[in-house]
Parts: structure tokens; sequence; C-alpha cells
């Protein structure tokens, strides 16, 4: 008597086991079909994605479910720059920063810290200051409280961004103004000695094509001739569907790495819309007129396509070099959140991104994710 009624709650919990488990697999609402990037590129490099503030603070439930699922890395698209992290000579606000870095704490994903050193989104008083000593204290100060702050709790920094022109030689920046072209190799000594337990990058875009790439070179030698610590390079491959440069990229890989560099794809996204010059100058603009945002209404199937084609070609170079690529992050979650909605021309719908406007996986995702079967 007693045995059987064990067998028949045994067998009771059996059938409620299959239940559950058929549910989920087809059941509505649950978990997305698609396989996780991260799970798919594990052996390969990290994948990484830019998330905004609303983001940090999980405010949209689709966009954490999307982060989560795939990434393992994340930079934070604007919170770490100077003009929100140091807006006063005596002022820091590390609030968002400091979510970012739980964030990743907490769900173990990495974060690089973007970006110490940049002309861009600099804080209006340090834009200002004309005297080379002031220039001197500020950076100083400003390198030595922020990554000293995050050592070893961030994977990476940004030291530098963006110090070059196309032609290779160094941008005329308040930085080079104020304290001659040795402050990037400054940059990464304050680093260095106020963050010693994290990585320390070099980041520009356009930095594949030959003329800055040789620039780049360049910079890198005289840090490590100096004997300062750089352990990468970040290229930011902000390219144009039916133009990624794959020669440059490849010739890139090869001869970073032939320094003894780590090789990142740091802000990667392959916009759709017309654009008449290369880059990612965020000063640089563009006028709008009758041609400038043609798929407002949708985008044809032909130009996901070749879009698809390209994050292809991209990955499978990746691959191929995948003990000297480290990461690959995209610079969005969705085509929705990214910025060339808004540059280098206001108000465009761009389709950029891995991820459509409701986050559904696009024909570039499965292109990807279809080179590790
Ligand atoms: C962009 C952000 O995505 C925008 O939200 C912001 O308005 C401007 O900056 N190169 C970089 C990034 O290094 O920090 C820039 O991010 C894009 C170009």
């Amino acid at each position: 008597m007693k045995h059987r009624s064990v067998s028949i709650i045994l067998i009771g919990a059996f059938a409620c086991v299959l239940l559950a488990c058929s549910g989920n697999k087809g059941g509505k609402g649950t978990a997305k079909a698609e396989p996780s990037l991260k799970e798919v590129f594990k052996k390969d490099f990290l994948i990484g994605t830019a998330i905004n503030a609303g983001q940090i603070q999980e405010k949209d439930a689709k966009a954490n479910e999307t982060i989560l699922k795939h990434f393992n890395q994340l930079t934070p698209e604007n919170i770490m720059k100077c003009e929100v992290i140091h807006p006063g000579w005596d002022k820091y606000d590390f609030t968002l920063s400091d979510q970012l870095v739980e964030y990743g704490r907490k769900n173990n994903i990495a974060i690089v810290g973007h970006t110490l050193i940049w002309h861009s989104q600099l804080s209006g008083f340090a834009r200002q200051l004309k005297n080379v000593d002031s220039m001197k204290m500020f950076f100083e100060n400003h390198i030595t409280t922020v990554a000293a702050r995050y050592d070893g709790k961030v994977k990476g920094w940004d030291v530098v961004n963006e110090a070059l022109n196309e032609d290779g030689t160094m941008r005329k920046s308040v930085f080079l103004e104020r304290l001659g072209p040795d402050f990037v190799t400054e940059a990464f000594r304050l680093a260095q000695k106020a963050s010693p337990k994290s990585e320390l990058y070099y980041n520009d875009y356009n930095n594949e094509q030959p003329k800055k790439r040789a620039g780049c070179i360049e910079l890198v030698k005289k840090i490590q001739v100096a004997g300062v610590r750089i352990d990468g390079v970040g290229i930011q491959g902000h390219w144009h569907v039916g133009r990624v440069p794959f020669k440059d990229i490849e010739e890139s890989i090869q001869q970073y790495s032939a320094l003894g560099l780590k090789v990142m794809f740091t802000e990667l996204d392959i916009e759709v819309l017309p654009r008449n010059f290369q880059g990612a100058d965020v000063g640089q603009r563009m006028t709008a007129d009758s041609t400038t945002n043609p798929y407002k209404n949708g985008i044809p199937d032909s130009v996901l396509q070749q879009q698809a084609r390209d994050y292809e070609g991209l990955f499978k170079l990746f691959l191929k070099y995948k003990e000297h690529v480290t990461r690959v992050t995209l610079w969005g979650v969705n085509d929705g959140q990214s910025w060339l909605n808004g540059w280098p021309i206001r108000g465009r719908t761009n389709y950029p991104l891995l991820f459509d406007r409701a986050f559904n996986p696009k024909p570039a995702f499965y292109s990807i994710v279809a080179l590790k079967k």
C-alpha cells in the first residue's frame, strides 16, 4: 500500500517536470530561441556593447534582457567621459560610474572605462585652462582620481582617445597645445601608476587606415620606448555598409599585434545612411537634404543582406586572428539606441547594429552566429 502511493507520487512528479519542460520550450512569452552571442564566441573573444545611463539603471526590461543574455563586456557610452564624471575643478560625480561597475560585478560582466583623456566631451572648465601648469594639474588629478577609483574593478581603460589626425600627425587638441606631443605617454604613465591592475589602451577611429595607422604605431612605440605600459590598441570600427576596409583591417591586426599589443574592436557599427566623409569625428556635421534620410519608413532587405555580409566578413577576420583580437564591442544595444540616429545629422533613422528597434536579431546577427556552426 505504502509502496504504491510512493510510486504514484513519483509518477506524478515526473509528469509535472515533463510538462514544465515542454511549457518552457514551446510556450509563449518564454526565453528567445536565438543563441547567446557571448556563448557563441566564448572561446574566441569578449563580446561587448556600449550602454547608456538608463540601461545602467535597468530602466528598460527588454534592453536589460538583451544585455544580460548576449554580452560579457560593457563600455559606458557617455557616463565616464570628463564632462560627466569631473564637471568642475574640485567636483567629481561618480554616481553613474559606480552603478555601472556594480552592475558589471553582480552580473559577471567586464567593464572597460571610456575614456580618461579625450578632447571631446571635455568639461568646460578644463577646455578653458590657458595656463600650462593648471592644465598639467588638471591632467594629473583627473587621471589619478578616476583611474585609481576603479583600479582592478575595470578590465581596462581607454587611456587616450583620438589623439591623431587622418595623416598620422598629432591632432591639434587642447592637450597638444598646452602640454606638447608627450602628453599621450604621460597619460599612460599616470594611468599605470593609478591603475596597476587594469589594462591600458589607446583608442581611435580610422586607425586601420595606412597613414593614421603609421601614426598610431609611432605613438605606441614612443610609449613603449619610454618604458611605460600599454596593453592594447582599440580600433573603433565605425564603418559603412558595402565599404568595410577588410584589407586595411587585416593588416592592422597583424601590425599592431606585432608590437605585442592586444587588438580590440571597440565601437563597432555598420551604418547604412548616406555620408560624404569617412570616420567618426563627433565634431564633424553634415547638412540634411531630401536624400539624407532614405529609410525612415523601413529598410530594404537587400541593404540588410549586404550589412549581414559585411558583419560576416568582419567576424571571419576576428576569428582568424582570435589569438590577438581579445574583444569586439558593438556601439549600442539596438538600432534605436545608436548614436548614428543623431550624428552627423540629427533625427535620422539608422540601422547599424545587430538587433533591430524591437530587440529582434537582424540578418547580421544570424550571419555571424552561423560562422561558428
Ligand atoms: C558618442 C556617443 O555615442 C554619443 O551619445 C555622444 O553624443 C557623442 O559620443 N567615438 C567615441 C565615442 O570614442 O565616445 C563616441 O560616442 C562616438 C565616436
